[in-house]
Order: C-alpha cells, then structure tokens, then sequence
C-alpha cells in the first residue's frame, strides 16, 4: 500500500491483512523498485487529505503502473489514477461526507458479488466526472458521477467509497474482490503463518548466538519474548525488573506465565527499593519520568552484564511503532518512548523485533496462539513509570503506592466482572496529592481522593471518556471507601482526549 497521508491508510493496510494476504504500508515518495523489491501481488494507492490540484499535493509515480501487478486507488488514490489516465477530476461544489448511497450500473470483476444499490461511506470534495478512455465506470453515488471505475487489460481499478470503514457493509467483499479475483492472492496470511515464518527468521538472525529481552508484563514483549523463545530456545534470557510501580499481582504473574509455565530463563530483580529511593522528594512529572527511565538502565546493564555472550536484544516493537517513526525500510532504532524504558544506542546490541510487521490485535493473534495466559494477551495499556506517573502533584511513596494499588485492583475486578475489559482502551486510579472532608459513623474523616479514569480509544492519540453504568460506579466507589481505609472519597473523570491527556501527568 502506498500512503497518501489517509486518515484511515493503516485501516485499509488491516483489512487486507484480515482477507489473509499479507500487506505493508510504504510512504507515497517510495521509489517503485522499492516496491518492486517486496515483490508485490498488487498495490493499492490510498486517500489522502490533499486535493489532487492543489500545490505540492502528492504526485502519482508512473512506474507504479508498470510493475506488471493490479492497481487499485482508493478515494485520492482514484483521483490520481484518473487524471493522470485521462480522465476528468475537479473541485466539486459540494462535498460528500459520510454515508452514501451507492448504485451499481456494472459490478466488473471489483464489485462483483455485490448488490446494485448499496450504502457506502465518502469523505471527498475532489470527485471523479468521467473515467479515463478505455475504462469501464462501475457506478455512481449521490454526489460522484464515477464512483468506482476499472480496465482489465491495464490491470487498473479506483473507488471513490472507503471499503474499509464498517460503514461500507461490502467493503470487505470489494477488498476481497481486488485480492483473490484480480491479484490473485492466496488468503494465507494468518497468527499461524506468522509464527513459522519469524521462527525461521530468528534462528537466520541469531544463529548459535545468546539473546536478552526485557519483559515487562505487556502483550508485546510477552508475545516477541515467545516467539524468541520457540526458536532458540534457552539461548534466550528474559529480565523482568520489578520497579515497585506495577498493579497488583502483576509481577508474579508475569513470573508464573514466564518461568513457571513456558520455563523461558528468567531473571526477576526486585527493585523497588532503588526506584523508590530514586523518587524520593520528587512530585515533579517530568523528573520522575527520566528518574525512572534512568534507573531501570541502570538495573538492566547490571543484569546484562552479568550473562555472558548476549549479542542481541529482543524488542516487542510493533508495526504501528514502525510507521510513526518514519516508514518501514529504515535502519533499526532504539525507541525512546518503550516500556522498557529507553534503552542507549550503546548497549552494543543487535535488535531482533519479531513483531515489527504486525498491529497490536495481530500480536495479540499470535500470542493467544502461542498460548499466552488471556490475561495478559487482553492487558490494557500501562505505561513505563507504572503507578508513579498516577500520583499526581505529590511523590511516590510506598503508602501512596499501596492505597492506589489497591484501588486499581479494585477498579479492574469490577470492569473485568462486569465484562468491560476488553472494551476499554485503559482504565485506571489515579491519586492526587489532596485531602478531602467526609463523614463516617459519627466521626469526620479526612481522607484521600480516587479519581476513576476510563477511556475508549483506537490508538491513545484521540480518548473518549467511558461511559461506564452508574450500578457500576456505585458499587466501585462503594468497595474503594469501604475496603480501603484512607480513601475518602471517589470521582470520575469526564474529561476527553483532547482537550485533556489519558494520563493525568
Ligand atoms: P497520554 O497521557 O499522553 O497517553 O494521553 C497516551 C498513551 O501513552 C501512555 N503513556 C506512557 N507510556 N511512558 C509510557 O510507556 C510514559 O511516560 C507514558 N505516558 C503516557 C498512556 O498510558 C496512554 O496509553
């Protein structure tokens, strides 16, 4: 797939995945024998925000069209296609949003199989008045004259609709359509495909040679920590530096699944005592994050040290990583922003990251098939600095840490039992450095305050707050006053992403 900067270019890159082909976003400036080395089966042009006229918009690379393979355009994609071809594109008065209807004048091989008058779902201004010469138009929507178009013989095809959207019911059987019946693709692809094919790879990269991999208790490096142990076997070292900031009982299942279970050599470090110290005095965000970070170097390189012939490192970083730092054919960089916490360029270590070409429900796939416990295949999102960064305004003391633990074990047994989890993007306490006034019994108290902070969300860069049943708050806040004494009182927090963050430092 080739990216135009669509809003929805990694959805397209996942619904092809989930026809079972195989597929890989590439940036728009991607020189075609880039593309020809992947050796694709087709390629498919993505929408974009810009208008095919306007300046700098951008251009089509011809040589797209000669690597012998289908193409198929999708909404600024389409556009391209067609006004390069011969065709006539132009600026409409008005534009389409949202749901459209769509009528079918000649399915062709696209929209084979799919009904003459359907619902389709448009977000363009730019629409497409007359296909290029030789091309059959396919069909026509309430604001677009050519709304799907294609020529057999140049192998060439365009829609104006997003297929990919749940808003677009046949999407799936177009997608589906250009895979199998155009490109001819097998739907091999899957979690199973992915696990032979990485264990092949690993055992390539690594050889004879020793691995470390720092787990932290989340889906991805539980899942690369897997799939590394499968194919070398105790040649691979997992360290598990317990900071002290985890949830509840998170470190000893961590421990159980790893050691326990699929006896992968592991290497538990206590370490709270030295993060606790290290945040000692501090309330500032900021510092406790570095402080954090810093430390768990530190106690990484020490365990490091200590093992003899490690030459690679095992990282969980995912495809989604990949593309936010620039594309998928760069050099191997270290991210900054990981849950094992940043490690230094200067580890000396060769990266090996199973995980790069896969999205985060893909990773869960193949975790779930490697038989990771559901626990932690389903696990929400934690940060790095762990509980730290959910003590807002005040340091991070073991008793602080205690009541918020406590609180959040609370919170995610109810969420979990009232079978929200899942839905969730993160739910979580946080506890801010404040007292409040209440009464109880016949006394006043002077307690402290959980917040409740429950978002949903597809990727953590937009947040809705969650609505979670009242029923549900009330007997949250009812176990969090009753069975933890220095709690006073409970809030939700209402607030979005943006304006507001996910977390609250
Ligand atoms: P915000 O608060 O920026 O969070 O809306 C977006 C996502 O990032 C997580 N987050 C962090 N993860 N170290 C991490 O590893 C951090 O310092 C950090 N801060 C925020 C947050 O939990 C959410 O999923």
């Amino acid at each position: 797939m080739v990216d135009y900067g669509g809003q929805y270019s990694q959805l397209i890159a996942r619904r092809v995945r989930e026809c079972g082909v195989f597929s890989e976003l590439l940036p728009h400036d991607v020189a075609a024998r880039e593309v020809a080395r992947n050796r694709p089966k087709g390629v498919i042009l993505s929408g974009g925000p810009a208008s095919v006229y306007a300046d700098g918009a951008p251009p089509l690379d011809r040589e797209l069209l000669e690597l012998g393979v289908p193409v198929l355009g999708i909404c600024y994609g389409m556009q391209l296609l067609a006004r390069e071809l011969g065709g006539r594109v132009d600026g409409s008065e008005v534009g389409e949003y949202g749901r459209s209807r769509l009528t079918v004048r000649e399915p062709g091989r696209l929209l084979a199989g799919t009904p003459l008058e359907q619902t389709c779902w448009m977000s363009h201004r730019d629409t497409v008045f007359a296909a290029p010469p030789g091309f059959a138009a396919l069909a026509s929507s309430t604001a677009s004259p050519v709304a799907a178009f294609e020529c057999v013989q140049r192998g060439v095809y365009g829609i104006q609709f997003h297929p990919e959207v749940v808003h677009t019911p046949y999407g799936q059987q177009v997608l589906a359509n250009f895979l199998e019946v155009i490109c001819g693709c097998e739907r091999s692809w899957g979690p199973s495909s992915v696990i032979d094919e990485q264990i092949v790879r690993i055992r390539a990269q690594v050889g004879d040679g020793r691995a470390i991999c720092g787990l932290s208790g989340g889906v991805d490096s539980s899942v690369a920590a897997l799939l590394v142990h499968r194919a070398i076997g105790d040649r691979l070292t997992c360290v598990f530096v317990d900071h002290g900031l985890m949830r509840k009982d998170e470190g000893t299942q961590v421990v159980a699944a790893f050691r326990d279970h699929f006896h992968v050599p592991l290497v538990a470090v206590d370490a709270a005592d030295r993060f606790l110290g290290r945040l000692r005095g501090v309330s500032d965000p900021e510092c406790k994050r570095k402080r954090i970070g810093a430390e768990f170097i530190r106690v990484f390189e020490e365990e490091a040290s200590k093992l003899e012939g490690v030459g690679f490192l095992v990282q969980g970083t995912l495809y989604s990583d990949v593309i936010e730092s620039g594309g998928g054919t760069g050099a191997a960089t270290i991210k900054s922003h990981h849950n094992v916490g940043g490690l230094p360029a200067d580890l000396r270590f060769e990266l090996v990251e199973p995980l790069r070409a896969l999205f985060k429900d893909e990773v869960r796939a193949v975790g779930a098939q490697l038989g990771l416990p559901e626990r932690l295949v389903w696990r929400q999102p934690f940060p790095g600095p762990g509980l730290a960064i959910r003590i807002v305004g005040g340091e991070a003391t073991r008793a602080r840490l205690d009541i918020l633990r406590e609180a959040d074990a609370i919170l995610q047994d109810e969420i979990r039992a009232a079978g929200l989890y899942r839905e969730l993007w993160q739910s979580f306490c946080v506890l801010p450095d404040i007292r409040t006034v209440g009464v109880e019994g016949d006394a006043r108290t002077y307690g402290n305050v959980i917040v409740i902070r429950a978002v949903t969300s597809d990727d953590a860069m937009t947040a809705d707050w969650a609505r979670l049943p009242y029923d549900l708050l009330e007997q949250i806040a009812s176990r969090m006053i009753n069975e933890i004494r220095p709690v006073g009182r409970v809030v939700l927090d209402i607030t979005s992403k943006p304006p507001g963050t996910i977390e609250w430092e």
